[in-house]
This record gives C-alpha cells, structure tokens and sequence, in this order.
C-alpha cells in the first residue's frame, strides 16, 4: 500500500519554522512521507501565526482549496496548529478536522494511531528534521511573560518555559559532529532564557548557556533571536564579545522611539536606556550589525512621537529593521485603544523608515567596502555563490572559475562592492 503523505505550511517567525521541523520528523517516524505539493498531501499541516491579522487572513484563505482538495481525496485531513488565538479557533474549526495545541502536538502521534511520543515530556526534546544540512534551529525557551500590549504571543505561546542547558548543549554538541556550521538559539525572549540547574550554581542564565555552548568543539556560528532591550544586559553584551563563536550580530526590537507609545506598549525601557545600550554593545562588539523590529501607527501614534521614532532610527543607523503596521489583535490589551492612525498614515510612516534605513544600511555596508570577512555558503547561483558573513549580512559571490562545492562552508571573502541589503566579494 502506498504510505501516506502529508505536507506543512509554515507561517511567522523562525520558532515556528523550527517547530515545523519537529512536526515533520514525527510524521516522519509514524510512516509519513513529504508530499510535493499540498494537493497531493493526504494529511495537511498548518502551522499558524496570529501576529498580525493579515497572518490570520492567509490561514482562513485556505479553505477554498481544502475544499477542493476534498472534493478529489475523501480521506483528506487538515491540522492546524501554531499560534492559534481561542477566538480564530472557533471560526478555523470549520475548515480544519482538528486544532491541536503545539505545545500538546505529540497528541498528533494518537490522532494518527500511534503511542510512540507519549514519554516526551516537552515538545521540544521531539528530534526535528533539519531543513538545513549546516544552519540548525535550536529553541532554547518558548513562551513570553511580558504582555506588550500590542502582542498576541503571551496568549497563543503562554508563560515562558526554557529547556535545561544540558538537553540544548547535548543538542548542539550532536549537530556540530555531524557538521552543522550555523546554530540558531531561538526563543520569544531569550535573554530571560531560565535554564534548569546543571551545576550547584542554580540557574543557568542565558549568559552562562552561551559560555557553555562556546565550549563545545568544533568551528561554528552561534546566534541568537529575540532579545529584548529590558533583558539584553551588560553581561549578555560581554559575554557576546568574549566568546569567539557567537557572531556580532544582534536583533534588538525597539519598537517605537517615542517614551510614551514605549509605555503604553509596555515595554519597559525609556528611549535613553535604549541608546545606552546600543552605545555598550557598539563599544564591546567591533563590527557589530545591528537590526530591530518596530511598529509604526500604534493606537493614538501622534505625527511628533513618529518623528520621534525616525530621529532614533536614524541616530542608531541600523543594518536592518523589519518594520510593521500596528494591527489590533483580539484579546490584547492594545486592542481596547482607538486604533485611529489610517492605514495609508502606516503606510507612509513604514516609507519613511524604509527609505531612512535604506541611507543608513547602505552607509554601514560601505565601510566594508575593501576587508576581509568570513562567509556561511547558503546557496549555489549562476555566476557563483550567496551566503551570509558573520553578521548576518548577505553577501554575493561571483565563482571566477571556482568548481567545488562551497554550500556549508566557510570561505574568506574580499568586499568589493556595497549596496542596501548585500554586499559582493570575492573569494581570497
Ligand atoms: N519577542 C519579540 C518579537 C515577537 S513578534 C520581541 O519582543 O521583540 C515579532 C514582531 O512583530 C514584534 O517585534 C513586533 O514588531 C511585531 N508585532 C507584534 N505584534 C504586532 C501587532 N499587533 N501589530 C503589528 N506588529 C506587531
Ligand atoms: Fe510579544 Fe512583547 Fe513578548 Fe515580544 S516581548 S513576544 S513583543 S509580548
Ligand atoms: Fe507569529 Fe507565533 Fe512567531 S504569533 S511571530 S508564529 S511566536
């Protein structure tokens, strides 16, 4: 008999994407196999995000094509899981056999008629199937604990929970022998990250995990997303200086520039604490790159506290930034407040940033212009390669004869040419 097939659409952040990777192994380990397209999928995984309601819209968005896919395949099964809110659930459950908590996915092995997750104590221990052969996703902790007025995440993820250290070292360990270059430390939050006790020392902090993760053999990158500015204290920034393998790149969302959207966001810093911050890690972290997450047109975003937002983004100068129109998420606390700043308004603030972080991206890349730094090889193109250096820049190369298969590796690349969002070198 021909095996089944399923096949996961994958929406929002890189937790999700790591969490479909575990889902994928477990379908995998139940006699699974990928299907090519969703069509042909007998089993149809959703992993949602409720970020911002666009994200919902996608998944609703499906329901014509399930029902045609039905219509062909009387057997055929929708799962949704992810970020679900209570409130998309009762419509979703309509067009879906089944909403299953990720936190609870293991429950997706009985629904399939197996018991062989049921000793897993957390869905995290479930082994993922890589998408990558040298870039791994490592969630560290899930969860947030700190209600954003605007953020759906503390709802849909719950309360923070961390991962012992020993289980995410012994993770790191295994991938680094089988040749992982990259690792990826993911979490909504990790400089909480909490970790269960290995030594009589208590607590691991995130701090100690990355000295810890520092001593593991081998040549690779660690690095780390989210941080937030109320966390990302100076011992995080020296141990990001001190150890060797952490790359100087760092996502640090500010949000606003404004203090009193900061405070009605919750936030919990003053714009000065930001500065400061941004100030240490620049004077600790040579080379450091620099990226945020904001959101434009927040309840009651005055023209002057948006200008307030553009002076800092320029003051900063970020690499980077991924900039979002305010969206009123049910069940916030955000969304009792006037979301009264108009949709073209957002869409003229999100032009301003982007065309400041545009001068200011590709006046950092500039100074690159000339030096040497090491590349990640991400992908073969047709006159050479594309990868990623150190900081987490793009970076094109154009091959000059080269034949071997540099994809996973590290290659020395000389800068020879800087735009917005990439550079181009040649290999030394
Ligand atoms: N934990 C991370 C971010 C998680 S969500 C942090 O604290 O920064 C990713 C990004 O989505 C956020 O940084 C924010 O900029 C954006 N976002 C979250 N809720 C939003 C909303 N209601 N409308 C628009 N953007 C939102
Ligand atoms: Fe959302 Fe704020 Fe938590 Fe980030 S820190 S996940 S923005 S509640
Ligand atoms: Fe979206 Fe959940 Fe990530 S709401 S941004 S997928 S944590």
């Amino acid at each position: 008999m021909a095996k089944k097939s399923y096949y996961i659409t994958t929406f929002g952040c890189q937790m999700n994407v790591s969490d479909s990777e575990r889902i994928a192994s477990m379908l995998s380990s139940l006699d699974y196999v990928p299907a090519s397209n969703l069509e042909d999928a007998d089993l149809a995984l959703v992993n949602m995000c409720s970020v911002r309601q666009t994200a919902v819209d996608r998944v609703h968005g499906l329901a014509k094509k399930f029902r045609e896919i039905r219509e062909k395949n009387k057997k055929f099964t929708a799962i949704l899981t992810g970020c679900v809110l209570k409130k998309d659930s009762q419509k979703l459950c309509k067009i879906f056999d089944y909403v299953i908590d990720v936190r609870e996915i293991k429950d997706l092995a009985k629904f399939l008629g197996s018991k062989s997750f049921d000793s897993i104590d957390h869905y995290l221990q479930i082994a993922p199937a890589h998408q990558s052969k040298f870039s791994a996703n490592v969630p560290i902790m899930t969860g947030c604990n700190n209600f954003c007025t605007y953020c759906v995440v503390p709802y849909t993820r719950n309360r923070e929970t961390s991962r012992p250290a020993k289980e995410i070292v012994a993770e790191i360990t295994k991938l680094v022998k089988k040749g992982y270059k990259e690792i990826w430390l993911l979490g909504q939050n990790v400089n909480s990250y909490h970790g269960l006790i290995l030594s009589k020392k208590g607590w691991t902090s995130f701090s100690e995990l990355l000295e810890m993760i520092e001593e593991i053999p081998g040549e690779f990158w660690v690095r780390f997303t989210s941080s937030h500015p109320k966390d990302f204290n100076e011992k995080v920034i020296k141990t990001t200086a001190s150890c060797k393998k952490v790359t100087p790149y760092l996502n640090l969302p500010v949000q606003s520039g404004d203090n009193a959207i900061l405070k009605k966001m919750n936030r919990r810093y003053k714009v000065s604490d930001y500065k400061a911050l941004i100030k240490k890690a620049r004077k600790e972290i040579p080379n450091l790159c620099l990226s945020t997450d904001i959101i434009v047109g927040f309840p009651g975003e005055t023209q002057k506290q948006f200008e307030n937002t553009a002076k800092l983004f320029r003051e900063v100068g970020y690499d980077m930034a991924y900039i979002n129109k305010y969206s009123p998420r049910p069940g916030t606390a955000a969304e009792k407040l006037n979301d009264n700043v108009s949709k073209e308004e957002k869409k003229n603030r999100e032009k301003i940033l982007t065309e400041i972080l545009k001068e200011t991206a590709l006046e950092n890349n500039k100074k690159i212009v000339g030096k040497e730094t090491v590349v990640l090889i991400d992908s073969k193109t047709n006159d050479g390669w594309l990868g990623k250096n150190d900081q987490y820049k793009t970076v094109k190369i154009k091959s000059n004869g080269q034949k071997k298969d540099l994809v996973g590796k590290f290659v020395n690349v000389k800068i020879t040419k800087a735009m917005e969002w990439a550079l181009e070198g040649e290999i030394k």
